[in-house]
């Protein structure tokens, strides 16, 4: 907490010419870049990991293919940028805990061993949720739900055997993940409905009797809106108070090209500092329409919709190119604005090849939401969160450097 802050609305009202002039030069140089091999040297491309090292933490999401090392280029990526990692599905309640008393851990081995051998900080995701998690777990024999004390029976078996197989090797688990609704009041989930409301509680002990160095977060989507915000606030305040140790709280950012506003996501840094480490997990910047905005009562129109909605399937224009560059360099320059508060930066993935945005909220489009494309090179959106880096040192430096 030593070092000074750049107040956030200073950050986001900085001139743009500079930054123009970058974005230009970077889609330039993209358009000229050399293969794909031959842009990973180096000196082209710095390391996320050494760029951010005066910051935060910088990692993704992983998927098999990466951490199994069957994609090479894909986990070379990883291994050079990232100094954190969290498994995208592999640790999910479906995928480890596929029946009663049933555990596969092969994928999550691997993915844990992936960090270790990097020394990276590993992250599991997660322990409590409502969804990926097999019915079973909410019923009986019979297929009724079960009572109070066998869904917590359940609870404790889960995050007992899986926090407790990695203790001391995973650094953090998403204990709990999304349990609010957006207006900050507690979701009906099953584990709401069966154990009451203090299953949180129940889930933050039974993870610390787990592993009792490891930290435990609560994560969520949509935390910048007011009401969510202080509904999380509310939640993490009351299991600190009976004595809980929540280290912080994951914000997802799952955002897009033009929500949420970057006020309100500075709000909620600020308010989540009061309590613990902030943390940004799940970032990635959705591009193409929201079916929502598009779609009418006229099903005639659906097919022609369609295309409309998955507008870039041969290539993302340079426009398109540069409005996600800036929109990354608006997130990354309030982060570090934030950087005393915010531990780590994560996006959710690691190229726009396997991002989840290509299959929802409509399944087989094409979309572009990360740093690196579908040939593992960096976009112009890269470029422009290395920029924010390095002005961002240099600021700090006193304009030394
Ligand atoms: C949520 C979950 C993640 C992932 C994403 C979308 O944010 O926390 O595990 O499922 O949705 O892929």
């Amino acid at each position: 907490m030593t070092r000074p802050a750049t107040p956030a609305s200073m950050t986001m009202n900085k001139p743009t010419t500079g930054r123009t002039i970058l974005l230009l030069t970077a889609v330039f140089a993209a358009a000229c870049a050399p293969e794909p091999e031959n842009v990973e040297s180096a000196e082209e491309v710095p390391a996320l990991r050494e760029v951010f090292d005066h910051a935060f933490l910088i990692g993704g999401a992983l998927n098999p293919s990466q951490f199994t090392g069957e994609n090479v280029p894909e986990a070379e990526l990883a291994t050079k940028h990232f100094n954190t990692i969290t498994p995208e599905n592999v640790m999910k309640w479906e995928v480890i805990h596929p029946e009663p008393g049933v555990y596969d851990f092969a994928p999550a081995d691997a993915f844990v061993a992936f960090g270790e051998e990097r020394d990276m900080f590993i992250v599991g995701h997660t322990l409590v949720w409502h969804s990926q998690v097999p019915d079973w777990v909410f019923q009986d024999a019979a297929g009724q739900p079960v009572g109070r004390d066998t869904l917590l029976a359940r609870m404790r078996d889960h995050i007992h055997t899986v926090a407790g197989r990695y203790e001391g090797r995973v650094d953090g688990w998403d204990v709990v993940n999304e349990a609010l609704n957006d207006d900050g009041t507690l979701r009906e989930s099953p584990w709401l409905r069966i154990i009451g409301e203090d299953y949180l509680a129940k889930a933050f002990e039974y993870a610390h009797e787990a592993d009792p160095d490891a930290e435990l977060y609560y994560n969520d989507y949509s935390l910048n809106n007011p009401a969510k915000r202080a509904g999380a606030v509310r939640l993490v305040r009351d299991l600190q108070a009976r004595g809980l140790p929540v280290t912080g709280i994951g914000m997802q950012a799952h955002y897009t090209l033009s929500r949420p506003p970057l006020e309100e996501i500075a709000a909620s840094i600020e308010a989540f500092a009061e309590l613990g480490d902030v943390m940004i997990t799940e970032l990635d910047v959705a591009v193409l329409p929201r079916p929502q905005e598009h779609w009418g009562a006229d099903i005639s129109r659906r097919a022609e919709l369609r295309d409309e909605l998955n507008p870039f399937t041969e290539a993302f224009p340079d426009s398109m190119q540069q409005r996600l560059a800036r929109r990354y360099a608006d997130f990354f320059d309030l982060f570090l604005a934030h950087q005393e508060d915010i531990s780590r930066v994560t996006f959710w993935g690691v190229t726009d090849a396997a991002s989840w945005l290509n299959d929802w909220p409509i399944a087989g489009r094409t979309s572009y939401p990360l740093l690196f494309d579908r040939q593992n090179r960096p976009k112009p959106a890269f470029f422009s969160v290395v920029e924010a880096a390095r002005e961002d040192r240099r600021q700090r430096a006193g304009g030394s450097q």
